[in-house]
């Protein structure tokens, strides 16, 4: 790589130069990492400039719509791969070989129940409580069940704190659905695919047999694939600080389960289907349209838009073909598609969406598919969350990996008040 530098003109003590990082692809970088030296910091609130780490994992093109884990596109990985085939590949680097994944998916399954008194955690919870917050609460309490794969820096300890998070987290996913339904708890069946699995632990009752619809697992399978990984985004972000500290695996996830639950992030597809019901009718389409563009109006049209994105979600492309497909599949007419397909369209054609290059993102469509498949709004970004589980993860072991990896510790613009001194409480106005 060529030995590039940037030069910096500081208003005082004159220039600095400092190098400059190359990629594989994308934006190169300036490491700025001893500006400070200089007497500045740089200024970057939500990080719309910032590299915050190196990484092999994903690559994300936003001008071109492309998306690409380890090098392979989305779309290609949707269409080939499944779930725990991409678990391998961001976790290791390349796709497996028969002998691999076949070992990969064994040690999944044989990690697939959790702790028996886990059961009972779950009963402090209200009934009515929302899902994400359980799985919040009970994610980050596995480190008080599973204390042998907590000291992050034994190798073995990650490996098995990874296959616990990844194979666990579907049953925990369902166990927060049957809680808030009053239904016993199902147990994995580890002779179901991944997504198999997580279905019957779903909508399985211990009175009658559950057959797996493979029309739905594909589907299933399809929108773990989608929601698996995507760069440094807020929750991913989010891992890698709380692991920076040395902070134990369950815990950092469950930070990154709390960050995703945000309505600007993974929270978008549980809001985005919330908006299209209030929509209601594709003649209601013109008046949110509107509030949208409204700057006095804190409404946003949910599942469109992006940080990075300024073209097609190529995940939303993807999402929207298995859309029509599963709709046509399980013979579902849901006006609720119709007022999708109409909304995107006007949107898509509107000067206000074109000139700031608001376009559907991954969570316009995944809540369609997932309402036809039966699954309650207030489960969406549970379904998120355990599919970038594996993403979570892979960035947490790629950040603990590099040598030197230091604790994340941003600094500031300080605008308060200046020294002073205390004033005693008798000498106040
Ligand atoms: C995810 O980062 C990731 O990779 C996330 C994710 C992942 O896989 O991890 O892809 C998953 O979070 C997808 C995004 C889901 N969120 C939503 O669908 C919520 C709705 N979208 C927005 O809130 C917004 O688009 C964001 C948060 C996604 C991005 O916001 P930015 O990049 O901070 O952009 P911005 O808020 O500065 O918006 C730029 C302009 C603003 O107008 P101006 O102030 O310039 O006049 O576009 C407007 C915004 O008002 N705008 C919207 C809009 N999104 C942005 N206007 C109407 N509706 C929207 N949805």
């Amino acid at each position: 790589m060529a030995d590039l530098k940037a030069k910096l003109e500081l208003p005082e003590n004159g220039s600095i130069e400092l190098p400059v990082k190359q990629g594989t692809a994308g934006h190169d970088v300036i490491d700025i990492s001893k500006l400070g030296s200089s007497g500045y910091f740089t200024f970057d609130p939500g990080f719309l400039a910032t590299a915050s780490c190196e990484s092999a994992i994903t690559y994300i093109d936003g001008d071109k719509g492309v998306l690409l884990h380890r090098g392979y596109p989305i779309d290609q990985l949707a269409e080939e791969s499944n779930y725990l085939d991409l678990c391998y590949l961001l976790f290791y680097g390349e796709l497996p070989n028969k002998e691999q994944y076949a070992q990969f998916v064994e040690t999944v399954k044989t990690h697939t129940m959790v702790h028996e008194q886990l059961a009972f955690f779950f009963r402090g919870f209200r009934r009515d409580a929302h899902p994400m917050a359980m799985l919040c609460g009970v994610t980050g309490a596995l480190s008080a069940f599973y204390q042998d794969s907590l000291d992050v820096n034994d190798p073995k300890h990650r490996r098995i704190a990874a296959f616990r998070l990844v194979s666990k987290m579907p049953t925990i996913a369902a166990m927060c659905y049957k809680y808030s339904q009053g239904q016993p708890f199902i147990y994995p069946r580890n002779e179901l695919s991944y997504a198999g699995n997580f279905l019957q632990m779903m909508f399985a009752v211990p009175c009658e047999d559950y057959k797996v619809n493979p029309i739905v697992e594909r589907a299933m399978d399809r929108i773990f694939v989608l929601h698996a990984d995507h760069e440094q985004n807020a929750s991913t972000s989010t891992v890698r600080l709380a692991g920076s500290s040395g902070a134990n695996p369950f815990a950092c996830i469950a930070a990154g389960i709390a960050s995703l639950w945000g309505p600007a992030h993974g929270g978008a597809n549980e809001a985005c289907l919330n908006m299209l019901e209030e929509i209601g009718t594709v003649d209601r389409i013109p008046e949110f349209i509107e509030r949208a563009k409204d700057k006095d109006d804190p409404f946003r049209l949910m599942g469109f838009g992006h940080r990075v994105y300024k073209n097609f979600d190529p995940r939303a492309k993807v999402m929207r073909e298995t859309c029509h497909e599963v709709l046509e599949e399980l013979k579902i007419d849901d006006p609720l598609l119709d007022v999708a397909m109409e909304l995107e369209r006007i949107a898509l054609n509107d000067e206000y969406f074109i000139s700031k290059k608001l376009y559907p993102n991954v969570d316009f469509y995944s809540g369609i598919i997932m309402k036809a498949i039966g699954i309650p709004t207030s489960m969406f970004t549970v379904i998120f969350a355990l599919a970038r589980t594996s993403g979570w993860i892979a960035h947490w072991k790629e950040m603990l990996d590099q040598p030197g990896h230091k604790i994340s510790r941003p600094r500031q613009l300080y605008t308060g008040k200046d020294s002073r001194n205390f004033v005693e409480l008798k000498d106040r106005d």
